[in-house]
């Protein structure tokens, strides 16, 4: 349920910033939703793109912004990967692909084969843009 109204607001969000002139509405919600601290954040379209998809799959079982949960937190890896190439980006969606463990520590992160590499791509951008 709680997901459901994750997703809804997620594509209000999107549907809503099709019309550009002055959404406040929508950015409000993204800022409820991922507790962006920013506005620049929300109007970001990687940002946006990435929350969608995060949205409809199930990170948030195991990751939250700014507390780990069975999975780090998305600031603590937003911090660990700043500045580094972005061939990172690359990287880290493989991994969210074909899941994996050991870098964190012992828990595993399952597969998302259903995600393609340019979706998994989106859902790093915006994880990266969470660093405080
Ligand atoms: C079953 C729980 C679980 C789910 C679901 C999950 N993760 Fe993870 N995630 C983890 C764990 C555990 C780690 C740490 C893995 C490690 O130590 O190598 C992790 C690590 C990561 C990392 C950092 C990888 C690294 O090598 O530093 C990213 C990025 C990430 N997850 C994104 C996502 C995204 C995006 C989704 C949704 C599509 C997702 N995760 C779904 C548990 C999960």
């Amino acid at each position: 349920m709680k997901r459901l109204l994750i997703v809804t607001v997620a594509l209000t969000m999107l549907a809503s910033c099709g019309n550009n002139d002055g959404t406040k509405g929508g950015e409000k919600k993204a800022d409820t939703v991922a507790k962006a601290e920013t506005k620049d954040l929300s109007e970001n379209p990687d940002y946006q793109k990435g929350l969608a998809i995060e949205a409809a799959s199930d990170c948030a079982t195991c990751h939250k912004i700014d507390e780990k949960v069975q999975g780090p937190a998305y600031q603590d890896i937003a911090k660990k990967y700043a500045g580094l190439p972005d061939t990172i980006v690359t990287h880290l969606a493989k991994k969210i692909i074909s899941g994996g463990t050991g870098v964190w520590g012992e828990i595993l992160m399952i597969p998302h084969p259903q995600l393609s590499q340019a979706d998994a791509e989106a859902a790093v951008k915006y994880i990266l843009l969470l660093k405080k």
